[in-house]
């Protein structure tokens, strides 16, 4: 048998070791939490997704009373800058979570469908999105979305 070992690599970072762009990103995924609909988790989470030419999307979850329906922040963001620039590939994404009165001292980490898509754009554009997730202890910074999602199926093996 042989063993295959699949390593992540995670960036701990503090608010002063971010550079500038990505800390306006992360302050733009912690204002979109304004704008979360969540009446059944009361779980407001926001994403703010930085495309090559520099412009940011921003995006909260949005449920519903039929839970499937609604969306994860992260998608929100995405489509949202697919639909609107889908010739600028994606550099970046931020996600925030505030819940309880208070943004969490962990960073969350976007769902396995958010990962899926994500990663799509990193097929579509041959490119990285880096992904950094805010927690108020730290920020954690990964550099593509394929690291978060190793074993992936990018559509590759179809004919
Ligand atoms: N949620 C997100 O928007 N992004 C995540 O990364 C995790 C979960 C949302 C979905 C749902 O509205 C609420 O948080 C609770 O799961």
């Amino acid at each position: 048998m042989k063993e295959i070992q699949i390593n992540v690599s995670v960036s701990l970072l503090m608010p002063d070791e971010l550079s500038a762009s990505d800390r306006e990103l992360v302050e733009r995924a912690k204002a979109m939490t304004r704008n979360s609909y969540s009446p059944y988790s009361h779980f407001q989470v926001g994403a703010a997704l930085r495309l090559a030419d520099g412009t940011i999307y921003g995006g909260s979850n949005q449920e519903n009373a039929a839970f499937p329906v609604g969306l994860c922040a992260e998608r929100a963001a995405f489509f949202y800058a697919q639909a609107q620039a889908p010739e600028q590939p994606p550099v970046a994404i931020a996600i925030a979570a505030f819940s309880g009165g208070a943004f969490l001292a962990k960073p969350i980490s976007p769902c396995g469908m958010c990962r899926q898509a994500l990663l799509e754009a990193e097929t579509r554009y041959g490119c990285h999105i880096r992904v950094l997730l805010y927690g108020t202890e730290g920020t954690y910074v990964i550099n593509s979305v394929r690291e978060l999602l190793p074993l992936t199926f990018d559509g590759s093996e179809m004919a």
